[in-house]
């Protein structure tokens, strides 16, 4: 055969091998308002860059007249490209072959761009649209994913994992993307369960659809799984393209550094922040008119909304921001907002991504629900994230700093290396209201009236210690400073700490409070 006829050969073998499961799948596909395994990679990647492999390889079925089956690529299509220009490995099942289901060599695939991307040093993004474990293929199948999950967490840390939910991730197979950095989301296409509904009506005679027990909104808002929502896949791979101007390749790179920008005119700290110390406010336009262009990119938004993650730039430098929102239960912490704060700290700690924490809080939330729910073991993951990140950490107290919260919300004691508070700042134990009345109790019980005695009482302790002066004369904070002055403080505290080295103890490591 001459060069020629074996391109030719080629051309139709590729032709053929990249079809999927067929036209009556596809269309099926179609119909459910999904794009194609490939029509997904292509329009999430830069163009032409895509470069696929193992597309010839077979399936390792025997049994159940599998070996009679042909399953092109086995149902995943894996290959390298590039995202806004950076290198990335990549993996999407393929939903018309075998319903994405992952059998032997399916796993295979996957695994060896995985260890790819791990050797390369370059993010890993999976799509996820697949039955799960090929029933037909048993424990091998059981056995690929274990190799996933092992593979997932060596990778943790190292190289940033992104999981896309663009299908069903049923049963164990949602243990990837739990175990990956950021999962994305699309409104009525993603599902994620461990049983799915037809297993809990035959176990607990209780009937629930798809979309109640793991649609996309649910693991937005309720579970915390997914950290971006999008209404089609199209803002989803926005979401993501935009997610990777903001973090590095690995976690020997810093993140790309862009021009610096002012924050735009319309974000002006005074226009936002109420001069009543009970006022509520929205604290994403606080970080907006300290960010770069004032643009802030949310992490997480719907789930737990008390407190408030992302990454913005001061400076054209990358910086993830950690803040109590004021606007929602007055910006406590719970174990939602523990576990939320806390995870997004370990991942801007791994990839060299400065902290900037804003604090306004009154402290944890009470009550039994908490309590019982685990607020002791959540809320410590907070406190290990901070104390144990080593990138430069910097906050600002803008109003309250509370009792528990204070301490948590990287205070200097959690080692942030600046502290500045605001001349709003109120530092202290518990809020006046609730101190007065412990520490006063029986001046205020003797008292002729002893309402006029509370409220004086309450005035004397906000007086002595609702300020930031006290925290200040101890040196547990650097300065106080003007609103205004709060950008520039921060840059120039994140440039005094190009350098920062802090040496921890040895240990395999640490045992933090999962
Ligand atoms: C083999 C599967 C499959 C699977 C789907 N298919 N799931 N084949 N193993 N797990 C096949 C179907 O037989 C069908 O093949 C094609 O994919 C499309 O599936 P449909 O059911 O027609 O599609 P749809 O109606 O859209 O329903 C999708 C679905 C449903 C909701 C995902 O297929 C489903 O419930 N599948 C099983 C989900 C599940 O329980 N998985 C957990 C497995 S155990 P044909 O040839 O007819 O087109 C597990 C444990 C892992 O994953 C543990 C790791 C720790």
């Amino acid at each position: 055969m001459s060069i020629r006829t074996k391109s030719m050969d080629l051309r139709k073998r590729v032709l053929t091998a990249s079809q999927g499961g067929g036209q009556k799948a596809i269309a099926k596909q179609i119909a459910m308002g999904k794009l194609t395994a490939r029509e997904r990679i292509l329009a999430l990647l830069d163009p032409d860059s895509f470069h696929e492999y193992d597309l010839f390889v077979e399936h390792a079925g025997k049994d159940f007249d599998m070996d009679k089956k042909h399953l092109p690529g086995d149902g995943v299509v894996t290959g390298t490209g590039t995202v806004n220009g950076y290198p990335i490995c990549i993996f999407a099942q393929d939903f018309t072959v075998a319903g994405g289901s992952l059998g032997y060599a399916h796993a295979k695939k996957i695994t060896k761009i995985m260890d790819h991307a791990m050797k390369m040093k370059v993010p890993l993004i999976g799509i996820n649209d697949s039955g799960g474990a090929r029933i037909q293929e048993g424990v091998n199948s059981l056995a690929g994913y274990g190799e996933i999950f092992y593979r997932n967490t060596l990778a943790s840390g190292v190289i940033p994992q992104i999981s896309v939910i663009l299908g069903p991730c049923a049963g164990g197979a949602v243990y990837s993307p739990a175990l990956t950095d950021f999962v994305f989301v699309v409104d009525n296409i993603s599902k994620m369960f461990i049983t799915g509904p037809e297993v809990i009506k035959t176990v607990l005679g209780e009937e629930i659809s798809m979309e109640e027990l793991g649609g996309a909104r649910v693991h937005a808002e309720t579970t915390g799984n997914a950290h971006f929502f999008a209404n089609n896949e199209f803002e989803c791979f926005a979401q993501i393209k935009n997610l990777f101007s903001y973090i590095p390749w690995n976690n020997s790179k810093k993140a790309e550094r862009f021009e610096s920008e002012k924050p735009k005119k319309t974000y002006k700290i005074s226009s936002f922040f109420p001069t009543d110390p009970k006022e509520p406010y929205d604290i994403r336009n606080i970080i907006r008119s300290i960010a770069d262009n004032s643009d802030f990119f949310e992490v997480q938004e719907l789930f737990a909304p008390n407190i408030v993650i992302g990454f913005s730039r001061i400076e054209g430098d990358t910086v993830g921001f950690v803040a109590n929102q004021p606007m929602v239960l007055a910006g406590v912490l719970d174990v939602d907002s523990s576990d939320k704060a806390a995870r997004f700290i370990r991942f801007c700690d791994a990839f060299n991504i400065p902290l900037i924490t804003l604090v306004d809080l009154p402290g944890y939330l009470p009550g039994v629900d908490q309590e019982h729910a685990g607020v002791i073991r959540h809320g410590a993951k907070l406190l290990y994230a901070y104390s144990e990140a080593t990138v430069a950490k910097v906050t600002i107290i803008l109003r309250k700093a509370y009792g528990g919260g204070y301490i948590a919300m990287s205070s200097r004691h959690l080692r942030a290396d600046f502290v500045f508070a605001w001349p709003t700042a109120e530092i202290a134990v518990m809020g006046p209201e609730g101190a007065a009345n412990i520490i006063f109790k029986s001046e205020i019980m003797a008292a002729e009236n002893p309402e006029e005695m509370r409220l004086k009482k309450v005035q004397e302790y906000k007086d002595k210690f609702a300020n930031p002066y006290v925290a200040a004369a101890y040196g547990h904070v650097d300065a106080v400073i003007d609103p205004s002055e709060t950008r520039s403080f921060i840059s120039h505290a994140l440039d005094v700490s190009v350098q920062k080295t802090v040496n921890h103890p040895f240990k395999k490591h640490g045992i933090p409070p999962f």
